[in-house]
């Protein structure tokens, strides 16, 4: 789209937002509440579970889950209600008042979203914020459960260590990251060669449609079912839980992290990594996080910033089988004894996230975990192992002003990936991918100089990505949430067309049905943001 009509689109907005903000925003608030309250005669009282600019705790609610403090400042936007609710029947209010109201609804589990959309709109809006509804419930027997959208994959892992050291779940690396938002995004980790992402693994959801309607996968039909196991949940409803099929670890599995810099032959070893990760077998899997560090060189004996790049593997096995493997695909890493160590696998979850080993378990139910800070990312897939002159043009940039706090997280594909149809999920990057990127760069300061630098820094660095990564589309993960390639304007309005620049991006084909779906569950496109799957009938404002 040429830039002219993205500043006509957001001016539009901008008006729009100006105008309703200015004259209606208080009558709305008012309004809204009011048809809360009053469905609310016989329900445990929904007003302890609602919260508006004029409550103390207001602030602390919405500050909570903001993951990326670049969306928690002042100047950004903020919801005229949040509903923390209790019990079905307050999300279905919250639906349904919204919508007699004008106001919007933005829905938040874990609030990482890269780009703040589940606490962040531009229009009057409530947040459905489900930190209540976190319950898991474990069926060992059956290895199944039933786990709640509010819930965290960390909690969710800790449940299920508590009943059985062979069962696991395939999610996220991070323990803090939301189930609403990850499942319905696709989700992957250490467990994505064996088992595929979470959605790969839901066997049923409740929903809350834009009717208010109470859903599960019989009755919200297939297609829907289809949707929200990779298009993003916040298009078609709330989702209010999921049904997973647990899968099966051995009771003892084998970890290593093993750097290695750029004087121990960093881009020999990654670019050979390339040919090799994803055509493991299976049950290991073995991923690189790439960052820049300070070494002292040893020469000079001063700090010299240099790249590190971090072999991180897990394996679903005994050390002694493991050795043997690496060795014989991967010789160069030199992996020994030493670097591996045998544990069960929720111990691997803290350790692969960088937990020192024997901590303790119950940090995985921190819904917080380190420091919070601000950051932009954005991703890629790689098809062709990238040239070694090619990865040795990344490396000085790591070295740029823009770069003090960044990162290249490389994760494999292959194993069973390879064996699940493009269309299966809405998430379409299987068989061919060798492996995706994530790149990511940190700061902590505010301000819109230092923001510039960073994020320009982001862009220049996958503008230099271009010709190794995926094409036509240029692929990237929508759980990796990047508005740079696209949007709807600031109301979430737009036409199919233009929808699918970014939508081929993150859907290719299954982009169609996505916006098939939509128009048959949403046809006035009342679930809708920024990045939103567009209804095929509505093109209007409200
Ligand atoms: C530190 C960090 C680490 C991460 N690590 C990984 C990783 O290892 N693997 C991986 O795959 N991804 C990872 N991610 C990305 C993560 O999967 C996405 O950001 C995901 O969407 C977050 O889900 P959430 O519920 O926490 O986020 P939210 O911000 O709450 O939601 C994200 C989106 O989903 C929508 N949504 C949330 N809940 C619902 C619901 N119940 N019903 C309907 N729509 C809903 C929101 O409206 C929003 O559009 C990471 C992100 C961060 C910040
Ligand atoms: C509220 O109403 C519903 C149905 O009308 C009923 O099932 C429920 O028991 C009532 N709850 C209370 C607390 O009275
Ligand atoms: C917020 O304040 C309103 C009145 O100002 C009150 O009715 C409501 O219960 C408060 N909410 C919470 C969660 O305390
Ligand atoms: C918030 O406070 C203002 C002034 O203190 C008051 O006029 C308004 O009615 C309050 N709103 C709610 C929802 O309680
Ligand atoms: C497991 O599934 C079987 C067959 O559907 C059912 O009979 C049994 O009750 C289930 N077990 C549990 C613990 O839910
Ligand atoms: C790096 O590679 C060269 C040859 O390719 C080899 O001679 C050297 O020992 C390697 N260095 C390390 C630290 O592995
Ligand atoms: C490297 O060290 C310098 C000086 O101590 C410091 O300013 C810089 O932030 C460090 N860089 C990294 C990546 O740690
Ligand atoms: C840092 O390392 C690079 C490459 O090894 C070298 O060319 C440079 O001189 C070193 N700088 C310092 C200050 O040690
Ligand atoms: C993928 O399919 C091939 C061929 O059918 C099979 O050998 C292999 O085990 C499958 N891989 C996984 C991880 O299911």
């Amino acid at each position: 789209m040429p830039l002219s009509s993205y500043l006509s689109i957001a001016i539009i907005a901008i008006l729009f937002s100006f105008t309703s903000s200015a004259i209606d925003t208080s009558t709305h608030e008012d309004n809204f509440l009011q048809c809360l309250y009053s469905y609310s005669h016989n329900s445990t009282s929904i007003s302890k579970f609602v919260y508006t600019k004029n409550n103390s705790s207001y602030s602390s609610i919405i500050q909570f889950s903001i993951q990326n403090l670049r969306f928690a400042t002042n100047t950004i936007p903020k919801p005229l209600v949040i509903i923390t609710p209790k019990e079905i029947s307050h999300i279905q209010k919250a639906i349904i008042c919204a919508q007699n109201h004008g106001l919007q609804i933005r829905i938040r589990s874990g609030g990482h979203d890269f780009e703040g959309l589940s606490y962040v709109s531009e229009v009057p809006f409530v947040v459905i914020d489900l930190i209540h509804f976190r319950g898991i419930e474990i069926n060992v027997e059956n290895r199944t459960a039933w786990v709640q959208s509010g819930a965290t994959a960390g909690e969710l892992y800790y449940a299920i260590s508590r009943k059985s050291r062979n069962l696991a779940f395939p999610a996220s690396v991070c323990p803090t990251v939301g189930v609403g938002g990850l499942f319905s995004g696709g989700g992957h980790g250490f467990l994505v060669r064996k088992y595929g992402l979470s959605a790969d693994n839901i066997i049923d959801a409740h929903i809350i449609d834009v009717k208010g309607r109470f859903l599960d996968r019989q009755a919200m039909g297939e297609d829907l079912f289809w949707a929200i196991r990779g298009g993003g949940g916040a298009s078609f409803g709330v989702i209010v839980s999921w049904k997973i099929k647990l899968v099966h670890v051995p009771s003892i599995v084998t970890v290593f992290n093993v750097p290695r810099t750029l004087e121990q032959n960093a881009s020999k070893l990654v670019h050979k990594w390339q040919y090799v990760a994803s055509k493991l077998d299976e049950n290991i899997i073995l991923g690189i996080v790439i960052k820049s560090t300070n070494s002292t060189s040893s020469k000079q004996g001063e700090s010299n910033s240099t790249i590190v790049a971090l072999f991180q593997s897990l394996f679903f096995g005994g050390v002694d089988k493991l050795i043997p493997l690496v060795q014989e695909k991967l010789p160069e890493l030199g992996l020994v004894r030493e670097d591996c160590a045998e544990m069960s696998w929720i111990e691997s979850v803290l350790f692969l996230f960088g937990f020192p080993n024997g901590g303790k378990h119950e940090v995985l139910l921190n819904r917080i975990i380190g420091e919070k800070d601000i950051f932009k990312a954005k991703s890629d897939f790689v098809k062709i192992p990238i040239p070694e002159f090619g990865l040795e043009g990344i490396w000085p940039m790591f070295g740029e002003d823009g770069a003090k706090d960044s990162m290249m997280v490389m994760v494999p594909y292959g194993g069973i990936m390879d064996n699940i149809s493009e269309s299966e999920t809405p998430f379409p990057h299987r068989y061919g991918n060798l492996y995706v990127i994530q790149y990511a760069v940190h700061w902590h300061q505010e301000g819109d100089e230092v923001e510039k630098l960073h994020i320009n820094w982001i862009r220049k660095l996958y503008s230099y990505m271009e010709p190794f990564v995926s094409k036509s589309p240029r692929s990237a993960y929508l759980n990796y949430r990047d508005l740079d390639i696209g949007v709807n304007n600031k109301i979430g309005y737009t036409s199919y067309k233009q929808a699918n620049i970014w939508g081929v991006k993150y859907f290719k084909n299954n982009f169609k049905r996505l916006a098939k779906v939509k128009t048959k569950v949403d046809p006035q496109n009342f679930f809708r943001n920024e990045q939103s799957i567009p209804s095929l009938v509505s093109k209007k404002h409200r």
